[in-house]
């Protein structure tokens, strides 16, 4: 009781606060005053040159986010009707939006309990002779492993997506997560690591791809005459405002790594010590935590994430549902995509985890307070 007369007065804590700075500011103010606001101008090309020097990359095109990307990202590689892509069910939906946009058929993995990633053993069982890509997304906390992948994908000769959307700044093993793709996508979203306000960016060693995703990201423009157009693309352009913001936000990346994992590590050591949830520690043996977002998974079955929730909400803290597996998005169930519908640690994460505040300001005193809440409740 205690406890709840004190949150009353207390300010709301929410999931995620944007951190912008002075110099964010006044390097938008620059380009708003030189005029350059659209696509055109130097900016868009400069953020794509120092993201490509950050996960060490040959290219780099930035767009107008991390599902268009994706999208870019199917399309470039030729997949259409009649051919399967292999991605996650526990994941966004962007990842089956961009396969079936090109009528081709998303084939679902379920995940893993332990790691919240798809679980790379089950995938060489789906592959057949129409498969023609992974997507492989890197969900939450740690890198995906990518040797074992890699390797899926080298003997069957598929396409590898890697969509590192919620994870820029992690290595797996010594590498930048978005460096093994054929081509590798991000978000910059105003809840990840680098914002752009919306914005996203495609990855990739190839340059032939480079060329097509350019292409299709600008209306795939015709090259002897320019409006009359090679391809079905779209108007997926970053303006240069926004990249203004991702140059000077990707100069900050290593700091807020770091204070997103003493965050995540924070809650851990206090927060696992509760039997009844599951949280992700801080490192596995190929990938430390990148704790994009802090999850917590109730195990005792006892109550749902939505009630939790809720009851968070009413003590004045921000938490948010994880993602609702692909085999029962009631859009996706319409299309009749999935032939089996069993996935059970899909389903059990949808029903039963939850994120918490990790933003960068958050601090020590709010932190204890959640747990306390945490702890009470679950
Ligand atoms: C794994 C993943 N992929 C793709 C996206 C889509 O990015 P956007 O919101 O920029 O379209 C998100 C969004 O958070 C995501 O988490």
């Amino acid at each position: 009781m205690k406890t709840k007369l004190s949150s009353n007065k207390r300010k709301f804590i929410p999931v995620s606060i944007p951190q912008i700075s002075k110099e964010d500011i006044s390097s938008i103010n620059k380009v708003l005053k030189k005029g350059w606001i659209s696509s055109d101008g130097p900016e868009v090309k400069i953020f794509e040159n120092e993201f490509s020097k950050k996960i060490n990359r040959k290219y780099s095109i930035a767009v107008s986010n991390g599902t268009a990307a994706l999208e870019i990202a199917v399309k470039a590689l030729g997949i259409k009707k009649n051919d399967e892509v292999i991605i996650p069910n526990f994941t966004i939906i962007s990842n089956a939006l961009a396969v079936i946009k090109q009528n081709a058929k998303p084939v679902l993995i379920d995940c893993d309990l332990k790691t919240w990633n798809m679980n790379l053993d089950d995938i060489e069982k789906k592959i057949n002779k129409r498969t023609k890509a992974i997507i492989v997304t890197h969900i939450y906390s740690f890198a995906n492993d990518m040797d074992k992948i890699l390797k899926i994908c080298k003997k069957h000769k598929i396409f590898l997506i890697e969509d590192a959307a919620e994870v820029l700044g992690l290595k797996y093993k010594n590498k930048m997560c978005g460096s093994f793709g054929d081509l590798s996508t991000f978000s910059f979203y105003a809840n990840k690591q680098v914002t752009c306000g919306e914005g996203g960016i495609i990855s990739t060693n190839n340059q032939q791809l480079y060329k097509k995703c350019k292409s299709l990201r600008n209306l795939c423009f015709g090259k002897t005459q320019r409006f009359n157009h090679d391809d079905v693309g779209w108007n997926y352009r970053m303006t240069n405002i926004q990249a203004a913001l991702g140059i000077n936000q990707l100069k900050r990346l290593d700091k807020i790594v770091k204070k997103k994992m003493s965050i995540g590590n924070y809650y851990y050591n206090k927060l696992s010590k509760n039997r009844n949830i599951y949280m992700t520690p801080p490192r596995i043996s190929y990938s430390k935590n990148i704790y994009w977002v802090v999850g917590i998974l109730i195990m005792n079955k006892k109550v749902l994430a939505s009630k939790i929730i809720k009851n968070l909400n009413r003590y004045g803290i921000g938490a948010r549902p994880f993602f609702w597996p692909m085999h029962s998005q009631n859009i996706l169930k319409k299309l009749k995509i999935f032939s089996k519908k069993s996935y059970p640690n899909a389903s059990y994460l949808g029903k039963y985890g939850f994120y918490i505040p990790s933003y960068l300001k958050l601090n020590n005193s709010k932190m204890n307070y959640i747990i306390s809440i945490i702890n009470k409740l679950i």
